[in-house]
């Protein structure tokens, strides 16, 4: 099985690495568990049922002018859903919905990413070069009214996509706990968990939860199982 085995920092990327490298995806247990660290496991007690939460997510499927009838088992990124076209991540931010509740909200740019994957990935690429911040099309409505954050996204070329960053920069969740979790091609959260960190010092950043972007599809029983790991409702 393919292992990615990317340099952290976007200067070492070999630009022979082709955008097809991301086409295969590992096969692995669905769902690593979250790495050990000094943070906090599970989101502090409160009160049964009193977390307002919102599931903020990024997914390319979601960021592209796809065509229509596009035959989604052709890209390893785009994923029909219940309510429309999404990716690997946005069927496992519909999988957390289901076990924590919550409102979803989909991470949208401006510009739409090119329909071409491949494309996709040099334009990552050289957004991550550039230190890009994409402006967003979508904001979150009242933010002050949630307390819990779980943040999600695809691993671009070992770190988030630009426009996490963007979004950071928007919001300041002071107070507030962050949960991340990440789908990848096998470079699972690389170090985009200390990322969140550093963007948002003030709140609790959770260890990040990451499935294989091949197994998003039935990942329900793992993001379950982490779900009630995180005592959301004790
Ligand atoms: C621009 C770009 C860069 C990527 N870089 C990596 C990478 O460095 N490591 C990796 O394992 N997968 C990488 N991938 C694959 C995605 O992380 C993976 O397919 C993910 O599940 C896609 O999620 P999505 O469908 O929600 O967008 C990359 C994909 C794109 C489009």
């Amino acid at each position: 099985m393919k292992k990615y085995t990317l340099p952290a920092t976007a200067a070492m990327l070999a630009l022979s690495l082709t955008a097809c490298a991301f086409s295969g995806e590992e096969m692995q247990s669905s769902a690593a568990a979250p790495a050990a660290s000094a943070a906090p496991a599970a989101v502090q007690q409160a009160a049964p049922g009193s977390h307002k939460i919102l599931i903020a997510y990024f997914a390319y499927g979601e960021n592209a002018e796809i065509p229509d009838g596009a035959d989604a088992s052709a890209s390893a990124s785009i994923q029909p859903a219940a309510d429309g076209m999404t990716g690997n991540t946005g069927l496992v931010a519909r999988e957390i919905q289901k076990s924590a509740g919550g409102e979803l909200f989909s991470i949208r740019t401006e510009a739409p990413y090119p329909a071409s994957y491949d494309a996709t990935v040099e334009q990552g690429r050289q957004e991550q070069q550039q230190n890009a911040r994409p402006a967003l099309a979508s904001h979150i409505e009242d933010p002050a009214s949630y307390d819990v954050i779980f943040l999600g996204y695809p691993n671009w070329w070992g770190d988030m996509p630009m426009a996490l960053y963007t979004f950071l920069d928007e919001y300041d969740f002071s107070g507030k706990t962050i949960i991340p979790f990440c789908t990848s091609g096998g470079s699972a959260l690389s170090d985009t968990v200390e990322a969140i960190r550093t963007a948002e010092p003030d709140a609790v950043v959770l260890d990040g939860f990451h499935v294989s972007g091949s197994s998003a599809a039935r990942s329900g029983n793992s993001v379950d199982n982490w779900v009630r790991s995180l005592h959301l409702a004790d």
